[in-house]
């Protein structure tokens, strides 16, 4: 799918985004509570840029466990960036946020940020070198030591893993009340509009954007998560 469609899909989607996703919270929630762990090593008064932050779903939730931490979010979508602003607001953190309707390479190219989230949204860019290259555009707005948590959906398609993976990951979503039809759209953007990779080559492809290291931390479904470190210079 071309980078405008998928635009034009989220703009579509924000208004009741939370609601079809929200009986998926427990998978979120996790994730969440990990990364609250992960990213406490961070300065008090942090800057984070979240990267496709949609709703703002990880922004209030890292706004409430951090109260320091000022946040930058990029979504180009605009209709998104809407709805994540009036999350803030209505949450009380708006003060401590700029929101950015775009993609990560129109900010400033300065190492500003001390962490970055970057939740299922990689996954949308089906050429590898475009993959990579997104990760250093976030590599290179990090300080040195800077962390990166990011999630995916990954696994080896070919793989016995996945044939008993995707028919529970796509029984989850009904179970959690996601409708039929838009069960059948995701099955079907999974085959040709989902970069679905080994969570192996997801990380190699991390590091080679520009990360010393990358960690699988998280793994439910399908949904897989990776902590990177942007590392330090000698
Ligand atoms: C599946 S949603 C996830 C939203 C949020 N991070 C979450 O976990 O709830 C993917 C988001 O990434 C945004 N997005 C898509 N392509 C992007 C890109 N190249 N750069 C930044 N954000 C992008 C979409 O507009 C959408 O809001």
């Amino acid at each position: 799918m071309k980078q405008e469609e998928l635009n034009t899909l989220f703009d579509q989607q924000a208004a009741g985004y939370d609601k079809q996703w929200a009986r998926m919270s427990p998978i979120r929630e996790n994730l969440y509570f990990l990364l609250e762990s992960l990213f406490a090593p961070l300065p008090a008064a942090a800057r984070i840029l979240s990267v496709g932050a949609g709703t703002g779903a990880e922004l209030a939730h890292l706004a409430r466990i951090f109260p320091g931490f000022r946040f930058t979010a990029v979504d180009p979508s605009s209709a998104m960036i809407d709805v994540c602003r009036r999350r803030a607001e209505a949450d009380g953190f708006s003060s401590r946020c700029d929101f950015h309707v775009g993609y990560v390479d129109s900010l400033p190219a300065e190492e500003a940020y001390h962490g970055a989230t970057c939740f299922l949204v990689s996954q949308f860019i089906l050429d590898q070198a475009l993959r990579q290259s997104f990760f250093r555009d976030i590599a290179t707005r990090l300080r040195p030591g800077g962390l990166l948590a990011s999630s995916d959906l990954a696994s080896d398609t070919r793989s016995n893993d996945y044939a008993v993976l995707l028919p529970a990951w796509i029984s989850t979503m009904a179970a959690a009340g996601v409708q039929p039809e838009v069960l059948e759209r995701t099955r079907a953007a999974y085959a040709k509009d989902v970069a679905i990779l080994p969570s192996s080559v997801v990380s190699s492809i991390i590091v080679a954007g520009g990360f010393e290291s990358s960690v699988q931390f998280f793994q439910a479904g399908l949904m897989h998560a990776w902590i990177s470190s942007r590392g330090r210079r000698a």
